[in-house]
């Protein structure tokens, strides 16, 4: 089995940030959110991915690599534009071939993994028993995972028959037909090539990987679902995207892999400390990660914060929040629920008159305490 990795797309909901990067390698808890996608293919025995890619291409390839470090072989897919999940399929086709294939969108991000998922279908796909009275003789074409959010407005949406079967699937329906979303990992066998030549471009001009989908229910090709116990966050937006750092700092393991941490400071509960960190007259409370390299001066880290290599965080206060790699935050008596992206200095100068001076990238958003 394969593994096409979708990391392509403009990420507009998480502007500015994706004005000068991808939005699957912005860090969750230090580590891209790509990465822990990789990890999970692994884990599932995947060792030939193909990356579609779009504009990001180089930023995403440099990242990445060839694939090796999760012992992987990556091939890069350019998709010219990001005309629709089914499209990244139409593009991969080559690199598929015949292949059964598990597709998994590169912002996404799920507790458990996808071992049971995938040998789950592994196992169907390979059972070749008679088939019991009422089952279909046919192997599923594909199997869907689903999952129960309050909002299913912002999914694709899956419907159901009086008897429980799967009977459709909608896109970001204005009226949605249960509260199962679907998360972004499908499985897949060849049959989907077809479905994806024949389906036309939906309202929003993206060929729709729910109307392959559709397409495959229609022609009575069996899709299975599953429903998922742990929890799942597509993280293309900012509330999500703490909120997956906060899930998954909720499980480090503390640990000082090499920082230096003078007497005056103190680190409680969950907290990594990476190389050459240093932590001087500060106070840091877990959840929290702190990268290679970051100083933290005279400054208290509170829980669910990531902090990336290279920054400075001097008289401050920092709580809820990313701060991506190389920046600077200087007597700011409180930032909270924040995104701060790569080479940001914020800071508070006694200059006269008081007022305050930005420079904020298109896009940026700023919420002034006073
Ligand atoms: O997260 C789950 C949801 O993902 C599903 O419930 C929806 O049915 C599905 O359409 C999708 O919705 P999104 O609106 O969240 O998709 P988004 O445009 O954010 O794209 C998902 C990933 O795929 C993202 O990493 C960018 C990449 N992508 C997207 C498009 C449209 C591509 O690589 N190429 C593309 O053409």
């Amino acid at each position: 089995m394969k593994g096409l990795i979708l990391a392509g797309g403009s990420g507009s909901r998480l502007r500015p940030i994706t004005h000068t990067g991808a939005k699957q390698l912005v860090p969750v808890a230090n580590k891209p959110i790509l990465f822990h996608g990789l990890e999970h293919l692994a884990a599932a025995g995947i060792t030939e991915v193909g990356m579609v890619v779009g504009d990001t291409a180089a930023e995403i390839e440099a990242a990445v690599g060839d694939g090796s470090r999760w012992g992987m072989a990556v091939t890069y897919l350019p998709q010219a534009a990001p005309l629709g999940l089914a499209h990244a399929v139409l593009v991969a086709r080559d690199f598929l071939g015949d292949d059964d294939f598990v597709m998994y969108l590169g912002d996404n991000l799920l507790r458990d993994g996808l071992v049971g998922f995938v040998d789950r279908f592994r196992a169907e796909r390979a059972d070749r028993r008679a088939p019991r009275l009422g089952e279909s003789a046919e192997p599923p074409a594909a199997r869907i995972l689903l999952a129960r959010v309050p909002d299913p407005q912002r999914f694709g949406v899956a419907r159901f028959g009086p008897d429980g079967s799967l009977t459709g699937l909608v896109e970001k329906p204005t009226d949605p037909p249960s509260d199962l979303a679907l998360v972004g990992v499908y499985l897949f066998d060849p049959r989907v090539h077809e479905a994806v030549r024949a389906i036309a471009p939906s309202e929003r001009g993206e060929l729709e990987i729910t109307d392959a989908l559709q397409w495959l229910i229609d022609r009575g090709h069996p899709v299975h679902h599953e429903v998922l116990q742990g929890w799942w966050i597509d993280t293309g937006k900012l509330t999500p995207l703490l909120e997956a750092n906060r899930l998954l700092l909720e499980v480090l393991d503390p640990a000082n892999e090499g920082a230096k941490v003078d007497e005056a400071s103190q680190l409680d509960g969950r907290v990594v400390v990476c190389e050459d960190a240093e932590i001087v007259a500060s106070t840091v409370r877990g959840p929290a990660v702190i990268g290679p390299r970051t100083r933290i001066i005279g400054s208290y880290i509170g829980p669910f914060t990531s902090v990336d290599r290279d920054c400075e965080i001097v008289d401050s206060e920092l709580e809820h929040s990313i701060v991506l790699a190389g920046s600077r935050i200087e007597n700011i008596p409180r930032i909270a629920d924040s995104l701060i992206g790569r080479d940001v200095v914020v800071s508070r100068s006694a200059r006269r008159p008081h007022a305050n001076r930005l420079m904020l990238g298109d896009h940026s958003q700023v919420d002034l305490d006073q």
